[in-house]
């Protein structure tokens, strides 16, 4: 939600901003902006829609200044529109501000403001903060800007610079991602890693409540009580070639295809043929493991569905009930938790709102939580007793590809680890389980062969209004993730259904060329998805099927199938998502849509 960057060095702070926001865009895309201090005044420059729109605005408005700040938006509180545009100023002009996050007080604070006289011209919580800084200002940019966030409830990562003080660079964080980049004579605030490594591979990673003073002879990191603060640096160690799109034509393309290493990646130490699983990072002790008796998964979205496949594999491996819940929803339902329930919570970014509450939650009520996350450093990493990192390097599409895959590599480690230390199934089961897994990456590599047979059907299926993916057991939890995949970046409208579910009322919408996507490759459940099939078919469905080799007896029922590598049912999920993710990227390229960078969407959902 929102991307921010900031800069002050000997370069020219327009280009390395745009540069920086050109890796945030995945952030949010509905407007762009610069602040840059230029001939002792800040030039504001700021527009409606992508950062192509504001690259081109500044072609005929070259900035050489060397300190700035920058924004990429997705918009809550105000639409689209020049004017609700970062960064944001007070009335003179002499303070800018970037913010990424919700001012949650802004309209006791814009109330407050006004009646001292301050006018403000957009819609946005945000601009109360370059006014409050201009109430607070007496000469001392990081002090006024220390008095301003004290007013401020929400969540915020804000950079902010001075008319008056050309040499600073102001920054903080409180439950909104922010890093900063060390440079040789040069220094970068950023959302994220990926905006700074053409610069840097040295970063702090920001704690909440830390303040940035950026200036010519350095960068000072302080507590809210001025303190300052050492901060160890973070060597980032991935290229920066892992955030580009390295000759594909979408990230989401590459990123597909970089499955196979992200599986292998995530694996590599933790599962070795004839060993114990290997979890150095995580400290939970082996009589912690056998006192738990509930586990809560919390997640949103594509996570939350690699949450539904972590129930089946916790359950069936490690004999411990758990329950799969939304996080938007956990939080305000006052859940049963104690110090015998452990939470394990998944998210890419480790940065999503509801995610970050209900581990707060978990952790208010003393449970313990085991935090899966793609993100080194991010806020979930920080405040789970323990971390799981799904080694999947930087995933930029909005659509989640390959983060997903790794998630469930994580759940099927988390699985066999407490199997293990439980002795809940037999060895020779964790074992042939562990071979499986480690078979899985060159079976992703497999699938992804078939890329020219999805295409076609792509071609076949793209002018569909409605479409509905069925499964049964974990073929439904992959089948609500395809059906994600679909809506989000094709705008089709699409549904998933467990097979079974469908005579108790969805049947009704199935009449003549419907299109069915159907998984079949439980081998428990495969004759009775063929009799669903079988149902479908009788109402005039056009069935695509997604089995397993040697179940080719499906091609008598259906129009079309697609085989995945003969694995343990447990783990199908792994490759059955892959011809699903295709199919929803051709059909998005067939549609002319912009597939990395879906509408109304956003990466990271950092806002409620
Ligand atoms: C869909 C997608 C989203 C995210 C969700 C959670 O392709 O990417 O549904 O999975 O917003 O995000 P994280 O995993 O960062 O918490």
């Amino acid at each position: 939600m929102c991307g921010i960057v900031g800069y002050l060095g000997k370069n020219r702070a327009a280009d390395i901003l745009i540069d920086g926001l050109s890796k945030l865009e995945y952030r949010g895309y509905d407007s762009a902006g610069v602040a840059i201090i230029e001939n002792s005044d800040i030039d504001v420059n700021k527009c409606k829609g992508r950062l192509a729109n504001l690259q081109e605005k500044l072609k005929e408005h070259v900035l050489d200044g060397k300190i700035g700040i920058g924004h990429t938006r997705w918009a809550t509180h105000g639409e689209p529109s020049d004017v609700n545009s970062h960064p944001h100023t007070n009335e003179s002009g002499t303070i800018a501000v970037v913010h990424n996050g919700i001012i949650e007080n802004y309209l006791v604070l814009r109330e407050w403001l006004s009646s001292e006289g301050y006018k403000f011209v957009s819609e946005t919580d945000t601009e109360v903060i370059p006014h409050l800084v201009d109430y607070y200002y007496e000469g001392d940019l990081l002090d006024a800007v220390m008095k301003a966030v004290k007013r401020m409830e929400g969540s915020y990562a804000i950079g902010v610079i001075c008319k008056d003080e050309p040499n600073k660079l102001i920054a903080v964080r409180k439950d909104s991602p922010l890093i900063v980049g060390v440079g040789k004579d040069e220094s970068f605030i950023a959302s994220d890693i990926p905006a700074v490594l053409n610069y840097t591979r040295d970063v702090y990673l920001l704690e909440d409540n830390e303040f940035v003073l950026i200036e010519d002879k350095g960068i000072t990191i302080l507590d809210e009580n001025k303190k300052k603060v050492e901060k160890e640096i973070y060597h980032v160690t991935w290229n920066a070639d892992a955030a580009e799109k390295g000759g594909y034509e979408h990230f989401m393309l590459k990123e597909i295809h970089e499955q196979p290493k992200a599986i292998k990646d995530t694996l590599t130490s933790r599962v070795v043929k004839g060993q114990k699983i290997n979890l150095d990072s995580i400290n939970i002790t082996k009589e912690q493991i056998q006192d738990i008796d509930k586990i809560y998964i919390v997640a949103c979205g594509t996570a939350y569905h690699a949450g539904l496949v972590g129930k089946t594999a916790i359950e069936k491996l490690a004999k411990v009930p758990v329950e799969v819940e939304v996080a938007s929803e956990f939080r305000y339902r006052e859940p049963l938790i104690n110090e015998r329930t452990l939470m394990i919570v998944i998210s890419q970014s480790g940065e999503t709102a509801d995610t970050l509450a209900a581990l707060r939650l978990a952790k208010a009520e003393n449970a313990r939580v085991i935090a899966v996350t793609n993100v080194v450093g991010s806020s979930v990493s920080r405040e789970a007793d323990d971390v799981l990192y799904t080694w999947a390097g930087p995933e930029i599409a909005v659509a989640s590809t390959k983060a997903y895959v790794t998630q469930l590599i994580a759940m099927y480690i988390i699985a066999l680890y407490f199997a293990e230390n439980k002795g809940s199934i037999r060895q020779s089961e964790i074992d042939k389980i562990k071979c499986g897994l480690l078979n899985l990456s060159e079976e992703a590599a497999e699938v992804l062969n078939q890329k020219d047979i999805i295409k076609d059907f792509a071609k076949k299926i793209c002018n569909d209004k409605d479409m509905y993916f069925l499964g049964r057991g974990l073929d439904y939890a992959v089948a609500l993730e395809g059906s994600l995949k679909l809506k989000e970046i094709s705008y089709i409208h699409s549904e998933a259904y467990a097979g079974g579910e469908l005579k108790h009322g969805p049947i009704a919408l199935i009449e003549k060329g419907t299109k069915v996507i159907a998984l079949a490759t439980q081998e428990h459940l495969f004759d009775k998805m063929l009799s669903n099939i079988k149902e479908v078919k009788t109402r005039g469905a056009n069935v695509i099927a997604i089995a397993m080799e040697g179940h080719d007896v499906i091609e008598k029922t259906v129009d079309s199938a697609i085989y995945i590598p003969r694995v343990k049912s447990l783990l199908a999920p792994i490759l059955s998502v892959i011809p699903l993710q295709l199919l929803s990227y051709y059909v998005s390229i067939e549609k002319g849509c912009d597939v990395d960078k879906p509408r109304n969407l956003a990466k990271s959902v950092t806002v409620e």
